[in-house]
């Protein structure tokens, strides 16, 4: 991860300065607090965490760590946190690579040439940087199945030679080629690739009739309130319904009727030129930090430049529904979902039957939204679940001071959205859901990433990653550091343990950080190791045991003294809040995925934009990588690669 401060990468928002704002007025749990408490009373530091406490109770807000004892339910060795070229997994595990950037996926596809690469060979081969993988086990073959996995976005120093960091105000883009822009293109969306297994050993199923690339260029259709609205027409698509490609995929999830859910995250530095600001769209593309390109796509194709096609960005940043079973299939973009910087799209069965879908909006400063459908699960006819998506309630997070919390529906002519704040249909308040969940007073949080929950316990992790930002009189009982650098997770208890019902109970599970540093604030348990503490949670998953595994972006030699990786994370007993380090990333890499098997035995890993420089004075480059994994060769660049771990000699992991 780049820390340039010119930089507009949009996987870059810590060091970002141009991305979405959220200027709305809702006050912070801080700003609720000190109207109790004079200004004087909350001085920095711990006389203001002491004033805080006194008004709400310590539990969220204890700073020291929690005396853990007892059995460990995660049955492994802790591998030493550290950072160097190469992936480490716990010993007596396999850590098998599947499938790198360039890999042919079709057997016409032809083989990686990194000094030859283009868009038509790209849009044959499995694509870059992948956040969310899922696996879905094909019926009556127990060892096939299908990989899905999302291309989230390209990294052109590290892809093409000679051409070195584009999207900085110095450089701006001007060694981007249409031709390179062409691959980007290529390599951005998804995959769908058919794996095989044999004991311990998964491979690439090369001549699958289910393989299946998708990209930012793949037609796609608009379904739910927002479809064919006036707002998402364009030259190309007259009637507001079709759609050509997904950007910028990061997390997603994977439906109990088979589908894949994909959610577009940073769309905004997709487009050239912004509107003027009496334009109808302007407060709308503001909000989401349109108007800083970090890619030179709108220089090459009209409809990426809003001054030529002034919707276009309206068609993106939805939640996208494919079906992997059926290559030909169109895949839809939901829009009762939402429309925002979707992290993820995780989601559960509720006790009445109705799907439940949790979101982050990965902003500092956004939103936790959840959206429960109208209908309910059909569990015996998959492809009657498939427009279940596309009618329901879309609810805002608002955690309250006292462990408790609210979902405010979002639904037009409820509360403040009505025509007097510029929303004349539920279409409306989906195509600006941030502004619509700043009307109705959500809570501001610190970069909302993956949302899961647990089939278990029904209870509900949320990821906030970190925000450098939050300055001291806007902490919050849900966001309780300023310049939190390292981030924290909260657990949601839904009201009777319904994931539609609007209270919900919380606490912070964890203050993420180094825990030997009192300063830091971290709230990892006496047990965690020197290697078991992390920063800056991201991706989650829980295995079928019900544990919680976080994956994390933006730990290095710099900011933490040891690589991203995956942590094992205990959330109940004794050892709540004890970590244990079971895998990390080579140098300049970030953790994503991961995703369990249902038997548990394997466990897929995705290690994105692997070399990757933090320094900001030794840029990374094609010719001069941190690191060439995975193959590690002389004039190849570093891959992101899915890997899948195995037990060896087989198993159940941890
Ligand atoms: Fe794509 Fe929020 O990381
Ligand atoms: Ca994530
Ligand atoms: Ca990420
Ligand atoms: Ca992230």
């Amino acid at each position: 991860m780049s820390m340039d401060p010119e930089r507009i990468r949009p996987s870059d928002l810590e060091s970002a300065g141009e991305d979405g704002v959220n200027t709305a007025p809702n006050p912070t749990m801080g700003e609720i607090i000190a109207a109790r408490f004079s200004r004087r009373d909350l001085l920095r530091g711990s006389l203001a965490v002491a004033a805080i406490s006194a008004v709400i109770g310590d539990r969220a807000l204890a700073a020291s760590p929690g005396q853990a004892q007892g059995v460990s339910s995660f049955d492994f060795t802790e591998i030493e946190a550290g950072v160097d070229e190469t992936h480490h997994v716990a010993d007596g595990y396999e850590a098998q690579i599947l499938l790198r950037w360039g890999d042919p996926i079709f057997p016409d596809a032809p083989e990686f040439d990194p000094l030859n690469q283009s868009a038509e060979k790209q849009a044959r081969q499995f694509g870059y940087n992948s956040d969310f993988i899922g696996f879905f086990q094909i019926e009556n073959a127990p060892d096939r199945g299908l990989l899905v996995a999302n291309h989230e976005y390209t990294n052109e120093e590290l892809m093409f030679p000679g051409v070195g960091i584009q999207d900085t105000k110095s450089a701006a883009f001007s060694k981007m080629t249409k031709e390179l822009v062409d691959i980007e293109i290529a390599a951005h969306g998804g995959a769908v690739v058919e794996l095989a297994r044999s004991g311990t050993q998964w491979s690439v199923v090369k001549d699958s009739p289910y393989n299946r690339r998708i990209t930012a260029d793949t037609e796609m259709t608009l379904s739910g309130p927002a479809a064919g609205h006036a707002r998402l027409k364009t030259s190309a698509d007259p009637a507001g319904t079709k759609v050509l490609g997904t950007i910028n995929n990061c997390a997603g999830g994977i439906t109990p009727w088979g589908t894949w859910l994909s959610a577009e995250e940073n769309v905004h530095g997709y487009f050239w030129n912004t509107v003027p600001e009496s334009h109808a769209e302007a407060a709308n593309y503001k909000r989401l930090g349109i108007g800083t390109p970090a890619y030179a796509w709108g220089k090459f194709h009209d409809r990426f430049d809003i001054e030529k096609e002034p919707n276009e960005p309206n068609r993106f940043g939805w939640i996208v529904e494919i079906d992997p079973f059926d290559p030909n299939s169109v895949p839809v973009k939901r829009t009762a979902l939402g429309r925002f910087k979707h992290e993820g799209a995780a989601g559960i069965i509720n006790k009445d039957g109705r799907y439940v879908v949790y979101q982050g909006d990965d902003e500092r400063f956004d939103y936790v939204y959840k959206f429960v459908t109208d209908g309910t699960v059909n569990t015996g006819d998959r492809k009657a679940n498939f427009g279940l998506l596309d009618s329901g309630t879309l609810y805002v997070a608002k955690y309250d001071a006292d462990g408790r919390g609210q979902w405010l529906p979002l639904v037009y002519g409820q509360g403040p959205l009505t025509e007097a704040n510029g929303f004349t249909s539920q279409a409306d308040v989906l195509i600006e859901t941030r502004r619509a969940g700043d009307l109705l007073g959500a809570t501001k949080m610190d970069r909302p990433e993956d949302v899961e929950a647990s089939p278990q316990t029904n209870r509900v992790y949320v990821m906030l990653t970190n925000n450098t930002r939050r300055k001291d009189d806007q902490i919050d009982d849900a966001n309780p550091r300023a310049n939190n650098r390292f981030g924290h997770i909260i657990e949601m208890i839904p009201d009777e343990e319904d994931h539609a019902a609007t209270g919900f109970a919380w606490e912070v599970l964890l203050r993420c950080g180094d825990s030997s540093v009192a300063d830091v604030g971290a709230t990892f348990s006496s047990e965690t190791t020197k290697d078991g503490w992390f920063g800056m949670p991201d991706n989650c998953v829980i295995d079928g045991k019900g544990r919680l595994w976080v994956s994390t972006d933006g730990n290095s030699a710099k900011a933490t003294g040891r690589s991203d990786g995956l942590w094992a994370v205990e959330t109940d007993g004794e050892r709540r809040g004890t970590s244990r380090h079971f895998f990390r990333v080579p140098a300049g890499a970030e953790m994503c995925g991961p995703f369990f098997t249902a038997d548990d035995e394997s466990l897929f890993l995705a290690v994105q934009h692997p070399g990757e420089s933090e320094d900001d004075k030794n840029p990374a480059s094609f010719e001069s990588p941190m690191t060439r994994w995975p193959d590690f060769k002389e004039g190849v660049p570093p891959r992101p690669s899915v890997l899948v771990v195995t037990k060896k000699g087989g198993g159940v992991i941890a």
